[in-house]
C-alpha cells in the first residue's frame, strides 16, 4: 500500500491518519490540483460535436469535464462513487447560471453497475478512471452496463495508461510542493507513483502535512489502479456487443502515455 519514502515516514512518526484519495481533505486537494488539467478536453470536444443525444460521464468526480460540457450547452449526467467529490461538484454547480444547472443530473453510483433507464449519445470515462476497476471481470461488467445505456449510434470513450516497461517495477519522480492554504496554514504535499508490472498494478502514494498555530497534522493517502493491456481490453470489447471505432495515443508529459479508445455498438 505505502512504499519507499512514504513507508519510512510512517515508521518514523506514528502520529498520522490515512484517508481515501477521493474523500474529505484529499477530495478537495484533488479538485484543486486538477483545475488546470485540460489535455483531454480538445479530444472530447471533437466527439461531442458529432454526438446525438445526451452525454453521460462515468466517474465524473468534482466535474472538471462535466461542467465544461454543460457550460457548452450539452445535457450531461454524471455518476461517481464518492459523495464528497459530488458535493464539491454540487457546490461549484450552485455558482453556475440556472440554465447550466438545469442541464446537469448527478448520481452517486458504481460505474460498473447502475441503471438509469435512459440511452446516451456519448458516454465518457476520462482521467484513466477505468483502471480503478480491479480486474477484467469488473471491466466486463462496466462494458455491459455501458452497452445498456448507449444509443445505437452512440460512442463510449475511455482512456488508460499504456506504459508497459521491461523493468518490472518503476517509480515516477517524487513530486513535492508547498503552499499556504486560504486559512493561512503551511502545507507540504508529496506524491509518487509506483508501477508494479509483475502484479499489474500502479499505486499512487500521497502525503500532506499541514501546520497551523504550532500544530502539525500528517495525512497519507493512496490509490491503486490496475494495469490493463490493449489485448485484454479488446477481448472484453468483443464479448460485450461493442466494437473499436478509433484509438489514439496521447503523450501528456514525459513517460506518461495514454491510449484513448472510442467504442461503438456492433
Ligand atoms: C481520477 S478521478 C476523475 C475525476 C474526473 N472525471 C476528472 O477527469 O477529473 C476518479 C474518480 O472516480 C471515482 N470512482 C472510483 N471508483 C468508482 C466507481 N467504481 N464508480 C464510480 N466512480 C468511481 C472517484 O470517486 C473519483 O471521483
Amino acid at each position: 500500500m505505502f512504499f519507499g519514502i512514504f513507508e519510512k515516514m510512517q515508521q518514523w512518526d506514528s502520529n498520522y491518519e490515512v484517508q481515501s484519495l477521493y474523500q474529505s481533505y484529499f477530495a478537495d486537494l484533488y479538485d484543486k490540483l486538477t483545475q488546470e488539467t485540460k489535455y483531454d478536453l480538445e479530444f472530447y470536444d471533437k466527439h461531442t460535436i458529432l454526438c446525438r443525444g445526451d452525454i453521460l460521464e462515468l466517474a465524473c468526480g468534482s466535474g472538471r469535464i462535466l461542467l465544461y460540457l454543460a457550460s457548452k450547452g450539452f445535457n450531461v449526467t454524471g455518476i461517481d462513487l464518492s459523495e464528497d467529490m459530488l458535493d464539491i461538484l454540487r457546490n461549484k454547480l450552485s455558482q453556475q447560471p440556472i440554465d447550466v444547472q438545469s442541464r446537469i443530473k448527478l448520481y452517486c453510483a458504481d460505474m460498473k453497475d447502475f441503471s438509469l433507464n435512459k440511452l446516451f449519445g456519448l458516454i465518457l470515462l476520462p482521467a484513466t478512471s477505468i483502471s480503478l476497476l480491479k480486474n477484467y471481470s469488473e471491466i466486463e461488467m462496466l462494458f455491459k452496463t455501458v452497452h445498456k445505456h448507449l444509443r445505437k449510434d452512440g460512442q463510449f470513450i475511455f482512456d488508460y495508461r499504456d506504459n508497459y516497461s521491461s523493468t518490472p517495477i518503476t517509480y515516477s519522480p517524487l513530486i513535492t510542493w508547498t503552499d499556504t492554504t486560504p486559512k493561512n496554514e503551511q502545507r507540504v504535499l508529496m506524491v509518487q507513483e509506483c508501477n508494479n508490472f509483475l502484479e499489474s498494478k500502479s499505486i499512487v502514494n500521497c502525503y500532506s502535512e499541514i501546520k497551523s498555530n504550532g500544530r502539525k497534522k500528517r495525512l497519507f493517502s493512496y490509490s491503486e489502479k490496475a494495469i490493463f493491456t490493449f489485448d485484454g481490453l479488446q477481448k472484453i470489447v468483443h464479448k460485450t456487443g461493442l466494437k473499436i471505432v478509433e484509438t489514439r495515443e496521447m503523450i501528456i508529459y514525459e513517460n506518461e502515455k495514454l491510449k484513448i479508445v472510442v467504442l461503438g455498438k456492433v
